[in-house]
This record gives structure tokens, sequence and C-alpha cells, in this order.
């Protein structure tokens, strides 16, 4: 956690303040629902869920949070109708491009976890190359799970752990929670100290489940379209009240 503290959800008390969390990590769920709501189609919702996420990164970058985390697009979101994931693609694409500048001018580093071989070429052109250009921004870190799953990410850490005991580069005695760390997708980065899921469903849905073991959890109602700089900054006020304990008690 930063040394920053939110006294209050007003974003100009944020200055003096500490216990800004390192990791937030974000579901961001409900843009079919918000569409379908206003008898648009579903392709509409992504649209402005995506102003929401240039949004969400500003208020992070401003508040200073050290990395965002954004679930993007899951494994099992390549059973969608083929022309919404489409649409997601090339919305992925164009704000890689038009964030391209701002990504650079606000000294933010985009990172990407997922079975990103997965993504079609165009869309590893535009990531590979905004995270080549911005790898030495040290701002903050804007991390896309794209073609994301967990238990894939877990079998893939098992299959490198397992290839490097086969070959005797690792010995079983010396494989630690933070061997395991280190072979995931995620591997330099800080477990979540948030998870905040919009849309109202109560699941993590295969996001980063070895990650997210003492990470404190949010929920809320609103769609992912309609989440603002201000719900973001109640939640994050909410979360400076929660105690932390690790499994371990109170001092
Ligand atoms: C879940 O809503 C959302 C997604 C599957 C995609 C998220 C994508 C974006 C927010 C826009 C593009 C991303 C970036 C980074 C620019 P849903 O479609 O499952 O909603 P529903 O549950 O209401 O149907």
């Amino acid at each position: 956690m930063n040394s920053k503290h939110i006294v209050s959800p007003d974003f100009d008390s944020i200055q003096e303040q500490t216990l800004i969390p390192t990791h937030v990590a974000i579901i961001m769920d409900g843009n079919g629902r918000w569409a379908q709501k206003r008898m648009l189609n579903r392709i509409k919702g992504h649209e402005q869920g995506s102003k929401t996420v240039r949004s969400i990164v500003e208020t992070s970058r401003e508040i200073g949070v050290n990395v965002l985390t954004l679930y993007a697009f899951s494994t099992e979101n390549w059973q969608r109708p083929k022309n919404e994931v489409n649409a997601l693609m090339t919305l992925l694409v164009s704000f890689l491009r038009s964030e391209e500048k701002n990504m650079l001018d606000n000294n933010i580093r985009l990172m990407s976890i997922g079975e990103l071989h997965r993504l079609p070429k165009e869309v590893q052109q535009a990531l590979n190359r905004v995270i080549s250009i911005t790898q030495y921004n040290t701002g903050m870190i804007l991390n896309l799970a794209l073609s994301y799953g967990s238990r894939s990410e877990l079998v893939d850490m098992v299959k490198k752990i397992a290839t490097g005991v086969k070959s005797g580069s690792i010995e079983i005695d010396t494989i630690t929670p933070e061997v395991i760390s280190a072979n995931l997708f995620s591997m330099n980065l800080p477990d979540p100290d948030i998870l905040i899921r919009t849309s109202g469903e109560m699941r993590i849905s295969n996001f980063m489940l070895w990650q997210l073991a003492y990470t404190e959890l949010f929920f809320t109602e609103t769609l992912w379209p309609d989440f603002t700089k201000e719900e973001y900054l109640q939640i994050l006020h909410s979360y400076q009240l929660r105690e932390r304990r690790y499994g371990t008690v109170s001092t």
C-alpha cells in the first residue's frame, strides 16, 4: 500500500493522505446490460465502457495507484458471437492507438497478461507497440488482462515449473509461493489490494485466483459504463476503513 490516505471520497482532499492501494484490479462487467436497457446493440455498451476505462485510468494515475489491472477480455469471451468479439478487438486497437500519446505524456507503462498469442495479429501488433514504447515509464502500470483466464495461467505455471524440475534447474524443495507467483503471467506485479466488480455479479469468474488470496473485494450494482470517478473514490475510501489482517489478529 502507498503512503497516502483518502480521508473523504472528495478528490481534492487526497493530496496529504495515505493508504492508497498499490494495485487495483477491476472486473468491468455490465456493458451488455447497459446497452440492452437502452435498446441499443451490446457493442454500444462496450464503446461506452471504453470511455469509462479512460476515466478510471486517469483517476488511478492522479491519485497514485501503482498498478491498475483491467479484465478486458476473458478466455471464455472467445465464445461470444463473432461480431461482438470482432468489435471488442477493434475497440482495443482504437483504444491502444488513441491512448498511446496519453500514456507517454502521463508516464504510464502498458503491460498485458493472458494468452496473448490467441489475439488477432493486429491487436498483438498494437499491443506490443505500446508495451514497447512505454516500457521505461514509471508513473503507473496499466495492465490489461486479455484472453486471460486464471486456470489456464495456473496450468501454464505448473508446466513451467514441471519443465524446470525435469531439466534439473528447479529443485522440488525450493518451490515456494514466491516461485509460483514468479511463474504466473503477472510475474513481477504485486498482488491486488482491491478487486472491484461492477454490475452486481458476486463472482470472481476465473480472474487472478492465486493473486486475490488476501485482496479486499468490492462489488457494486453499477454497470461498468455508468461507473464514475466519484464511485471509484468512494470505494477507495471504504477500503481505507477496512482492517486487513492477512489471517492474523488485530493489534
Ligand atoms: C463485460 O460486460 C465486459 C467485457 C466482456 C469487455 C470489457 C471491455 C471494455 C470495457 C471495453 C474495451 C476495453 C478496453 C481496455 C478499451 P458484458 O458484455 O459481459 O456485460 P453483460 O454481463 O451486461 O452482458
